[in-house]
């Protein structure tokens, strides 16, 4: 009744325009944490491994071992670092966790010197993300201490941005801050790859791109913001959310709609009933005309509460409307498009949050 359809063509198409535009020399890291940002992991390292992709991002071991086992090869950086208990089964994956504390490191490199050859780790530093990350100024001792453990190989040097999409001057300054670390990890660590730009700033400009860039928003095909500016690099949704209408009711004038009436009807109305609610990731904040959804190509409107797993939709104005219509939640239909980023205004987030929830329902993988 509720299907998740996601275009596999528009991955493609996305991953062509972010390489579009950082040009040949760097290479992309699909970040797939979060099943994918709801699109599904394996699914999405599948797609972007045959066109090309030969870096991913994932937060933990676990997902880094689903992966492996799905057959998908090359770089597969652990953002969230993984614990010392890991360590074996980040090494006889090849899953290369990334560090960013002191006592970390230390766990890390007591437990790798007993495992043969070596665990290949990325240093972070936080040039002003404020959450994970080695000082700027300590870049450098960590990358020799890193150098010096038997057991640890540095193969990265990365770090965040915080305000990539906003603020141009701050992610300009905090790339700066990163080049110095950069240029001082790389006096003594030559090969070492530096990767920092998110979405925002890969499709800012070449300054951010360094070796890797680390997309996860754009290859999903939405842009960091509704400003035009990134409209630049071409992107396509992958996601479309569809549901079905399972009955559709007259309503006389002052009927109670859902629970607690919320809504009363304020016209003879016809007033249809969705298998979706707050479970499905329809969230309870879209109650009461603050949601709308698509049929027959017209927008139809919340009536009341949204439920679990039931929202009722005002269809008065949409000739036809009938049981087994299709209902777009989130996509297109006919002229009009719900955007994630639309549903994101209407929830009170960001459209990284809708995708996750809207995304976690079965799903179906077109083209
Ligand atoms: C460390 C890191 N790099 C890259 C990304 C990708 O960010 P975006 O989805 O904005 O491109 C994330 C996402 O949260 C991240 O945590």
């Amino acid at each position: 009744m509720n299907i998740v359809r996601i275009d596999r063509e528009a991955i493609r198409r996305n991953y062509q325009a972010i390489k579009a535009r950082v040009g040949g020399e760097t290479q992309v890291m699909a970040v797939i944490k979060a099943d994918g940002y709801g699109h599904g992991m394996v699914e999405m390292a599948t797609i972007l491994q045959a066109a090309g992709v030969s870096n991913f991002g994932v937060a933990t071991v676990e997902q880094g071992i689903v992966l492996r086992r799905a057959g998908i090869k090359g770089s597969l950086v652990i953002l969230l670092g993984g614990s010392a208990e890991e360590i074996p089964a980040m090494h006889s994956h090849s899953l290369e966790p990334v560090i960013f504390d002191g006592d970390q490191f230390a766990q890390f490199s007591e437990v790798a010197t007993h495992l043969p050859g070596k665990l290949a780790v990325h240093l972070k530093v936080d040039c002003g993300m404020g959450r994970l990350g080695f000082k700027p100024e300590e870049a450098f001792a960590w990358s020799e201490k890193i150098k010096a453990a038997p057991g640890l190989e540095l193969i990265g040097i990365m770090s965040h941005f915080p305000s990539a999409d906003v603020d141009l001057e701050l992610t300009r300054c905090q790339n700066e801050v990163f080049g110095r670390c950069v240029q001082a990890v790389r006096a003594s660590n030559a090969k070492v790859k530096a990767h920092i730009a998110n979405s925002a700033a890969t499709l800012q400009g070449r300054d951010f791109h360094w070796d890797l860039v680390r997309p996860g928003l754009a290859l999903y095909g939405c842009y960091p913001s509704s400003d035009p500016q990134w409209q630049r690099t071409p992107l396509v949704p992958a996601m479309t959310v569809a549901s079905t209408i399972v009955q559709v009711e007259d309503a006389p004038v002052d009927k109670g709609i859902s629970y607690g009436h919320l809504d009363t009807t304020r016209r003879p109305s016809r007033l249809a009933v969705l298998p979706m609610g707050y479970a499905d990731g329809f969230l309870r904040s879209l109650s009461g005309g603050v949601g709308q959804v698509l049929i027959r190509g017209q927008r139809a409107p919340v009536m009341g509460r949204v439920c679990m797993n039931v929202t009722v939709v005002d269809v008065t104005d949409i000739p036809g409307a009938c049981r087994g219509d299709e209902v777009i939640i989130m996509g297109r239909q006919g002229n009009d498009q719900i955007s994630a980023d639309e549903i994101a205004a209407w929830m009170g987030t960001i459209s990284y949050e809708v995708l996750c929830l809207l995304g976690n329902m079965q799903r179906q993988y077109v083209n």
